[in-house]
């Protein structure tokens, strides 16, 4: 069985040790400052190191994007400098990954730049959760995972909810709609936008089915300002629906979201562990551990 070593980087220590208890491997220390000029230090307590392993620098992205992202370069500096050239990097959330092309001229891919300095810098191996685009993984040079979680979430929903239909927001969501329905035998569709040409108003509704007197869950993979998720929930219930939960992989829930999504109706939101977040009653927090120790054993 292969041995794993653990290096908690940036905003992941709780699920950096959830996946040390899940794998039974040793989580190394990491040191951090701050000079007084705002410049990062970081030292790997590799006195602990474990021979003959592999190594899985968990991190993730958010918050402080900028910050974390050169985190986890100097983490993974730190390995190849102390002879750790075989690292897999657990990447659970991957900063401007919504700039996976671009739109104008001019622009960068910035989820390019980012994914090919993690391999530059000796990630060799690249798991990560329910990326924006999965395509977008072409650009990473080595081995890559994207792994789905929205039946995780699903399943959570399924505590409140009595047969609900999966929702995408919009057809570019529908995979992870689809890869939740069918986990759990239940119905999915996306939602269609509709942009009244004399008011402006946007209204959606589902492509095909009708929400009517029915359970909702709806399902992306990002919530940032609450407007997109708020906005379907809101349609959903005008058209009937009895209870609308959300289900996001990455709540980075800037500003007011939480105070958006819940005047929109939702009876809560479900997410994951990806980034770290407070859980209450309205945000259930579904711990993805088990889930990533599950894809390494069968990928490593
Ligand atoms: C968009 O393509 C993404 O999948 C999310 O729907 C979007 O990032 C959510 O952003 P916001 O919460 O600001 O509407």
């Amino acid at each position: 069985m292969t041995a794993y070593t653990i290096i908690p980087g940036p905003n992941s220590t709780g699920l950096a040790h959830g996946l040390g208890r899940e794998l039974n491997a040793a989580v190394l220390e990491v040191y951090r400052k701050v000079f007084p000029d705002g410049e990062q230090y970081v030292r790997i307590g590799i006195e602990n190191i474990v021979k003959n392993s592999r190594y899985l620098l968990v991190a993730s992205m958010y918050p402080n994007q900028d910050r974390s992202f050169v985190e986890v370069l100097l983490l993974a500096n730190a390995l190849k400098n102390n002879d750790v050239d075989d690292i897999i990097g657990i990447i659970t959330y991957i900063a401007y990954s919504r700039q996976d092309k671009m739109f104008l001229p001019g622009e960068p891919i910035s989820i390019e730049a980012i994914l090919k300095s993690l391999y530059s810098v000796g990630v060799k191996d690249l798991i990560t959760i329910d990326m924006h685009s999965p395509r977008s993984l072409e650009f990473f040079p080595g081995k890559s995972i994207n792994i789905l979680i929205s039946d995780l979430l699903v399943s959570h929903a399924l505590k409140y909810l009595e047969t609900p239909i999966v929702l995408a927001p919009d057809k570019g969501a529908l995979g992870r709609a689809r890869f939740a329905a069918e986990k759990h035998g239940l119905e999915f569709d996306y939602l269609v936008k509709h942009r009244d040409r004399i008011t402006g108003e946007i209204t959606m509704e589902p492509k095909e089915l009708s929400v009517r007197g029915r359970d909702v869950v709806i399902v992306d993979d990002i919530i940032s300002t609450g407007g997109t998720i708020a906005l379907a929930t809101g349609m959903c219930l005008r058209n009937g629906a009895r209870r609308v939960i959300v289900a996001a992989s990455h709540s980075l829930l800037v500003g007011g979201a939480v105070d958006k999504i819940r005047s929109a109706g939702a009876l809560k939101i479900v997410t994951a562990n990806t980034i770290p977040v407070g859980s209450s009653d309205f945000i259930e927090v579904v711990d993805i551990s088990g889930r990533i120790a599950e894809v390494l054993r069968e990928a490593f």
